[in-house]
Order: structure tokens, then C-alpha cells, then sequence
């Protein structure tokens, strides 16, 4: 159990941003030691030097981020699923940060819970339970029961963070201020990216509005189900949400041995994302496997998590639907088009674009390093892109899971995406010909 003395230390300002300094401090010297090793002869540092010191970094960041939490719980989960451009060394002590958030009694929230709902608990639940269903950086989730009988879950933001993340921040700046002097990588965008992911999950009235908002767009559908949120209880750091029951996509063999049609899931998933960019516009931005559940009937989506849920402009979905589309078959300069009119800028190499392209279609190596490749070849990519890449990244990842060797993604876009690229050509045709007669 956490003491209410060191919680208050950890959440301490000068506490925080000195513990991070001096893990930042920590790390600089290691890797500065070793540069200045490489010039002395008899103590040049070896390949296994290097991974010593990636090792290093690795678990501190890892003790950072299990002490202090917020933040740098999500720091460490971005950096630990970066195998793609971190050292293995330092990835691997980082892996295990998903599952291993610990999480806090209910007694240490309820004067919380109570100050956000305006009464105390009792006027509005009949039960609460202790035991948390989830524990994750910025908040966690316990069952409940409302006094007029509805079995609910409460999602309660811990009460610290959205004071710490700006504090947390200066100090994750000055991280890759160091990264970048000593190591020539700039992280930036990255770090940006966890920002604007932050700030977005921390607002629960903006993830009621985006839940209420999906939850209406399938309302008459039957293949998902998005639960109800109790408006009358909820607030900016409280959400009180219909309890669904389900089985998340995270317990694989919990669902086939429950007799599930794992690759029936996978085609329900891509077909839901597919329409959701495609048809309105309007999208769940987070499709990690711990978001979405399969229903008791066995083929009912669950979804859940609307914190990244995100608006495209009008014409977006049009125009990446035209991208991909011309991307895939072999256009390039019409694809290059397409993706000038939806916002990416500059003068890329269109050889990285075409293999952005055609890596989204489902192979996740390719379309991380064609995206950093787009990146660093002055090519701006749209921030709106960027989540629906983050998107798509989560979706190959989970239809490779749920049926290996398949494309369901790329199955479930072009189904969507060519009637629009066909309709929007016929327009541009009739448009001309009307121009010339
Ligand atoms: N309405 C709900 N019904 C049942 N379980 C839920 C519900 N909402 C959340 N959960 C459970 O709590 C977990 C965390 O909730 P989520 O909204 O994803 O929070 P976070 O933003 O911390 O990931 C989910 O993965 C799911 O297991
Ligand atoms: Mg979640």
C-alpha cells in the first residue's frame, strides 16, 4: 500500500523534477564516459559496453516511471514499444510497463470521487468495489453500482495528474534536449506526440462528448456496442460509464478457447475502423487490444477508451481514401496529389511515400520506418495523418494477432475506399464534361 507521506513526496514539484534531473543527469554521463572512452586507447568500449549502458538507462527509466507514475509511465510504454528505433537493451526492461502500473486503493480516491461529484459517494452508489478492474497511468477503473440499480464502471483520473503532466513534460524537454546533443536523434515529434495524446486523455468531458458521439453513430447497429455514459455523475476527471461486459482482445486464447471466431473479430474490427474514418469522420484513435472487447454472444464488438477519439476535416477521409487507393495501384503522382490536397507539405522522395502507402496495407516495420523516412526527408506529414497511422499501426498488429499471415485492414479499405474513389472520379468526369459542353 502506498503511504499517504510518500505519495505526497512523489508529487512533490521540486521532488518530481529533481528525480527526473538526476535520472537524466545519470544517463548523460554514462553515454558522455563511453564517447570519451572511444578516444583512449586500452578503454575503448565494446559492443557490450554500449548494451550495458542501454540496459542502464533502461531500468532507470523503468524505476522512474514505477515510482513516480503518470507521465512517465507513458514514456516508458512509448519508449518500450519503439523496438523499432530504440536499442533492444534498452527496450527490454521497459516491455512489462503495460501490465505492471500498480494501483491504489479505493479508500485514497473516495474524498476525490466525492469532491468531483459534488456529494458524497453513498447519495449516488449503492456499491463500490475496492478492487480496480484497471490500473493505467493516468487513471484507473472500478466496478459499481449506482443507487438506482444500473451496474456502472467509474473511470477516476488520479486526482495529481493533471497537475504533474506539465511538470513532467519540462523535464521529459530537457530528456530530449539531452538525447539530441549527445546522441544526434531528435525525438521531438515524439515528444510532441505524447503531449498532444496527454492533454487529449485528460480531458474526460471531451471523452464523454466523443463517447456519447459514437455511441449515437451505431445506435441502430448491432455489431458494436459503446456503453452509456451517466452524464448526471460524471466531470472533467470523472467518468461514469454503463458497465459492458466482455472479453477483451489483449486474452486471445481466453477468447478462442471460448469458441470465438478470432478471424471473424479481426474483419469486424477493420470493418469498424474503415467506417468510422471513411463514413463519419469521426474516429476511435486508440484501438489497442485492451479497448475493444468481444461480447458474451461471441461476435458483438465492445468499444471503449474514447480519449484519442479524433475529427477529420471535411474532405480528409476523400482524399486518403484517393491517396491509398492511387498509392496501391501503381499512380504516384496522383497519389502525391491526393495527399497534397489533404495537408502533407514539401518536397519528399516519392519513393518513401509509395512504400508509406503500400506499408499501411499491413506490414507495421515498413510503415514505421516509412513514415520517420518521410519525416527526415523534409516531407510535413498532417497530424491528423498521424493518428490515423498510429491507428493502423494498433490494427495490423491486431489482425496479424487475431489471423496471422492475413490482411484484414487492407481487405476492409479497399472494400470502402473504392466505390468512394469511383464516385468521386465519375463527379470529376461529369464536371468536365459539363465544362466542355
Ligand atoms: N464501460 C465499461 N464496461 C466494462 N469494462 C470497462 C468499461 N470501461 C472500462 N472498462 C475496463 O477498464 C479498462 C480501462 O478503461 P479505459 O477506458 O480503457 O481506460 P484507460 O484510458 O486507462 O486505458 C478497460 O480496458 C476495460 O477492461
Ligand atoms: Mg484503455
Amino acid at each position: 500500500m502506498v503511504s499517504n507521506s510518500s505519495a505526497m513526496l512523489r508529487h512533490n514539484r521540486v521532488y518530481r523534477t529533481l528525480r527526473a534531473g538526476i535520472t537524466v543527469l545519470a544517463a548523460v554521463l554514462r553515454y558522455l564516459t563511453l564517447r570519451v572512452r572511444r578516444f583512449v586507447p586500452g578503454l575503448r568500449p565494446t559492443e557490450r559496453s554500449w548494451e550495458k549502458a542501454h540496459g542502464r538507462t533502461g531500468r532507470a527509466i523503468h524505476r522512474l516511471a514505477t515510482t513516480m507514475g503518470g507521465a512517465f509511465v507513458k514514456v516508458g510504454q512509448v519508449v518500450g514499444a519503439r523496438a523499432d528505433v530504440m536499442p533492444p537493451a534498452l527496450v527490454e526492461p521497459l516491455r512489462s510497463l503495460h501490465d505492471r502500473v500498480p494501483p491504489r486503493p479505493f479508500s485514497t480516491l473516495r474524498g476525490h470521487v466525492e469532491r468531483e461529484l459534488g456529494r458524497p459517494l453513498t447519495e449516488v452508489f449503492a456499491h463500490v468495489d475496492e478492487e480496480p478492474i484497471a490500473a493505467a497511468s493516468l487513471a484507473q477503473v472500478h466496478r459499481a453500482r449506482l443507487k438506482t440499480g444500473e451496474d456502472v464502471v467509474i473511470k477516476v483520473q488520479y486526482p495529481e495528474a493533471q497537475r504533474l503532466f506539465p511538470i513532467d513534460f519540462a523535464s521529459l524537454r530537457r530528456a530530449v534536449r539531452a538525447v539530441r546533443w549527445l546522441a544526434g536523434v531528435d525525438l521531438r515529434p515524439l515528444a510532441d506526440e505524447l503531449a498532444t495524446q496527454i492533454c487529449l486523455e485528460l480531458d474526460f468531458a471531451r471523452e464523454a462528448d466523443s463517447t456519447e458521439r459514437i455511441r449515437a453513430a451505431f445506435a441502430g447497429s448491432t455489431a458494436v456496442r459503446v456503453p452509456q455514459v451517466h452524464r448526471e455523475c460524471s466531470s472533467e476527471r470523472l467518468l461514469v460509464l454503463e458497465f459492458v461486459e466482455g472479453k477483451a482482445l489483449t486474452d486471445i486464447e481466453g477468447l478462442r478457447d471460448a469458441g470465438v471466431d478470432l478471424r471473424k473479430v479481426g474483419v469486424a474490427v477493420a470493418e469498424l475502423y474503415a467506417t468510422m474514418i471513411f463514413e463519419h469522420g469521426f474516429f476511435h484513435g486508440d484501438p489497442h487490444p485492451g479497448n475493444l472487447m468481444v461480447a458474451p454472444d461471441g461476435t458483438t464488438l465492445v468499444l471503449l477508451d474514447f480519449g484519442l477519439a479524433k475529427e477529420l476535416p471535411p474532405g480528409f477521409a476523400t482524399g486518403a481514401a484517393a491517396m491509398i487507393v492511387k498509392g496501391m495501384s501503381g499512380d504516384l503522382t496522383g497519389a502525391i496529389a491526393a495527399a497534397r490536397s489533404i495537408g502533407f507539405e514539401g518536397t519528399g522522395d516519392p519513393e518513401n511515400f509509395r512504400d508509406m502507402v503500400r506499408a499501411m496495407m499491413g506490414d507495421n516495420d515498413r510503415l514505421r520506418s516509412a513514415i520517420e523516412a518521410m519525416r527526415a526527408s523534409s516531407m510535413k506529414v498532417p497530424s491528423d495523418f498521424t493518428i490515423i497511422g498510429r491507428a493502423f499501426i494498433l490494427l495490423n498488429g491486431l489482425s496479424h494477432r487475431l489471423a496471422p499471415g492475413e490482411r484484414l485492414l487492407a481487405g476492409a479499405l479497399v472494400k470502402h475506399l473504392a466505390p468512394r474513389v469511383m464516385a468521386a472520379q465519375a463527379a470529376q468526369a461529369a464536371q468536365v464534361a459539363k465544362e466542355a459542353g
